[in-house]
């Protein structure tokens, strides 16, 4: 190592192991990048795309989107992020699927990957597949799926809705003129009246007294929760199939809180869609979901019913969210936090993502990651725990 390196020696803040790289590693790690994505695009920006490339067929067609396998990864300069590492889900047709995890698993990673909206050219998807139906029964793979065809399906059969919503809508333009542009752009033979028509409709549909008044508003000028409500109109004004909820309540007050959600179930009635709920409230799932998918460090450690998640949860990962919920077991009148942290997204283990946080951990946690296991055919849960030489080890300490 040269004497400019020592100096030049890098700190990447806000992970638990510190590391360090040198300039000559940095560069090495950004050389090897530019080659790996320029590959990822030259695929992705191909012209005149034959349909049979990405059209495909569902596994079960009673669902709405198929996740198989899915890898999105960051090539940043300091290292690959494996923010989503080998994720399989359904979202079944007019159900709510919750998806659940600490701040940084990969959930969002995980909905802007079915978008096609992960920030590239860093951010890639590496393998695996995403397979959505549309309402003519047409099944498109969407991680081959080019760019114009993605424009005609995102916002209109698939539309989002985000944290904060000030940052999704426009500070510059009117609300109505933003709500107009959505419908103009993806319902077919629609005039500025007709649009505006439908603007008013939908805000109407979610709750607001005047809408009218909000039409002519600017973003400003509306309280978050009214803000949030618009978004929702705008997601809802082309009767979307699926809609993905990233965290749609969590910068909102509780009672507003309660009424937003209400709301989305509503719509999700009217147009029997689905919903991709994320967030980091289990109290949020345990009142919307029919369906819950527990993430962790970019895997999905466990998933099942809401029942089943919330009466039985099977990974210790779980068990201590659900004692971690406000409600939930308290010791000594202090509430339940598990300890640690998550691993470094850069630097993954072999073993159990879990293992170093996990009360329960046996010496076959540090050695290898975990299968899945079937405990019906819709709950299973990755964890030594429930097979082989863990489940072993656990009947031997209970003799
Ligand atoms: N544009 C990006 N560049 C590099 N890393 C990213 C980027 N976006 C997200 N990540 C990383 O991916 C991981 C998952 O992020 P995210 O899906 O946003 O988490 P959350 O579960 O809180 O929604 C995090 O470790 C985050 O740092
Ligand atoms: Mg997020």
């Amino acid at each position: 190592m040269g004497l400019i390196d020592i100096f030049k020696r890098k700190k990447i803040e806000g992970v638990d192991d510190t590391m360090y790289l040198t300039l000559r590693e940095e560069r090495r790690i950004s050389k090897e990048n530019n080659k790996i994505i320029r590959k990822f695009e030259r695929e992705k920006n191909r012209k005149n795309v034959p349909e049979e490339e990405y059209l495909t067929q569902m596994r079960d067609p009673s669902n709405v989107v198929e996740f198989e396998d899915l890898h999105t990864y960051f090539f940043t300069d300091v290292g690959t992020v494996k923010s989503v590492n080998g994720v399989s889900f359904d979202i079944p047709q007019g159900k709510i699927v919750g998806v659940v995890g600490e701040s940084g698993c990969g959930k969002s990673v995980t909905s802007l990957s079915l978008m096609q909206l992960v920030q590239a050219p860093q951010g890639q998807i590496v393998k695996g597949s995403i397979r959505y139906q549309d309402s003519n029964g047409k099944c498109y793979e969407i991680t081959k799926m080019p760019k114009d065809k993605m424009l005609k399906i995102r916002g209109k059969d698939i539309a989002m809705i985000f944290q904060e919503p000030m940052t999704s809508l426009n500070p510059v333009f009117k609300i109505g003129e933003q709500m107009d542009e959505v419908v103009l752009l993806h319902v077919e033979g629609s005039t500025p009246e007709s649009a505006k028509a439908r603007s008013i409709e939908m805000l109407k549909l979610v709750g607001i007294a005047m809408p009218e008044k909000v039409y002519n508003s600017y973003p400003h000028e509306l309280s978050g929760g009214m803000r949030q409500r618009v978004m929702i109109a705008m997601a809802l004004s082309c009767d979307p199939r699926l809609i993905i909820a990233d965290e749609p309540t969590t910068a909102l007050d509780v009672t507003i809180q309660a009424q937003i959600l209400e709301l989305l179930r509503d719509v999700k009635n009217r147009i029997n869609g689905s919903i991709m709920l994320i967030t980091h409230d289990l109290g949020v799932i345990a009142e919307m979901a029919d369906y819950v998918v527990v993430m962790y460090a970019g895997r999905i450690i466990e998933k099942g019913t809401v029942r089943e998640i919330f009466h039985d949860p099977k990974h210790p990962y779980t068990i201590g969210l659900m004692r971690s919920k406000p409600t939930g077991e308290t010791r000594d009148n202090r509430l339940y936090s598990i300890k640690g942290q998550v691993p470094n997204p850069i630097n993954m283990p072999d073993h159990c993502y879990f293992y170093n946080r996990c009360d329960k951990a046996m010496n076959v946690c540090s050695r290898d990651y975990p299968d899945m296991v079937d405990f019906s055919s819709t709950h299973c849960a990755a964890c030594h725990l429930y097979y082989g030489e863990g489940l072993q080890e656990q009947n031997k300490g209970k003799e």
